[in-house]
């Protein structure tokens, strides 16, 4: 019951301060030729206009737009495919982990289970491939260019980071949180381990789930999809 109630309200609560600030960034930037004028009516009129316009009948085609232009940069050739395979991954696992998190009391059964365990074997190897050939990229000790050191992450408590940094955080996080999911999902399917450890394993499944989820929240909004205020 916790796992659910933190779940529910972690994630709606994130995905409101992440559109929120995202607002408050487009609502300060000055107004720029070609570009939609800085919004001015309010966060939830702002929200509804986002919301309808990446479900407008051209989202594919500018979210393809956006998987070419990323891969071109960062996984070029046939690792753009191991990129998509790897998010495609991440988004039936948790979906499919949270909706029976959150509403399937007796937990995941099924096809949909057969289907997470299967998709999240995939999904281990290209999240290995991905931290091993980002790992330079996000390193802690690789210094700023200009561009990523003037973008701040708007935090008041932690004094406005750079959003590089930020990202560096939450890439690591993700690939801590990535291999905790992926050795309790195994050690849980391990003979070796006694059946009283199971339902621990599940749980720190569940959590180590929950917090890859909220960082991936994050760096979506930082890095993936960052908001276009210069
Ligand atoms: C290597 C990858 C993965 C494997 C092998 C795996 C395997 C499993 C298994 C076997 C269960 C069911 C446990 C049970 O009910 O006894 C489970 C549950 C769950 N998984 Fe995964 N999983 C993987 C990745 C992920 C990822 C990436 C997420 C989310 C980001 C995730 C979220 C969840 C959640 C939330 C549950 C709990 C569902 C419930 O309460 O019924 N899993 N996983």
């Amino acid at each position: 019951m916790l796992f659910a109630i933190l779940t529910v309200v972690t994630l709606a609560g994130l995905a409101y301060l992440t559109t929120h600030r995202r607002y408050e960034a487009l609502a300060a930037a000055p107004a720029r030729e070609g570009q939609a004028p800085p919004p001015k009516d309010g966060y939830f009129a702002w929200l509804r206009r986002w919301i309808r316009d990446a479900v407008k009948p051209d989202g594919p085609r500018r979210l393809w737009k956006w998987f070419m232009d990323w891969t071109s940069r960062y996984y070029p050739g046939w690792m753009k495919w191991v990129f998509a395979v790897m998010i495609l991954c991440f988004l039936y696992l948790a979906a499919s982990g949270f909706f029976f998190g959150v509403f399937i009391p007796r937990g995941m059964f099924g096809f949909p289970l057969v289907l997470h365990v299967s998709l999240g074997g995939v999904f281990a190897f290209c999240l290995a491939f991905a931290v091993f050939w980002r790992a330079r990229d996000y390193a802690f000790d690789k210094k700023e260019n200009e561009a990523d050191a003037s973008e701040r992450f708007a935090c008041p408590i932690c004094k406005n980071p750079s959003k590089m940094l930020v990202a560096k955080i939450l890439f690591w996080t993700n690939a801590l949180a990535g291999l905790v999911i992926i050795l309790s999902a195994l050690f849980s399917m391990l003979p070796i381990f006694p059946a009283a450890t199971q339902s621990p394993l599940l749980e720190l499944h569940r959590y180590a789930a929950l917090v890859s989820a909220l960082a991936m929240i994050v760096f979506s909004d930082v890095r993936l999809f960052p908001a276009k205020t210069k």
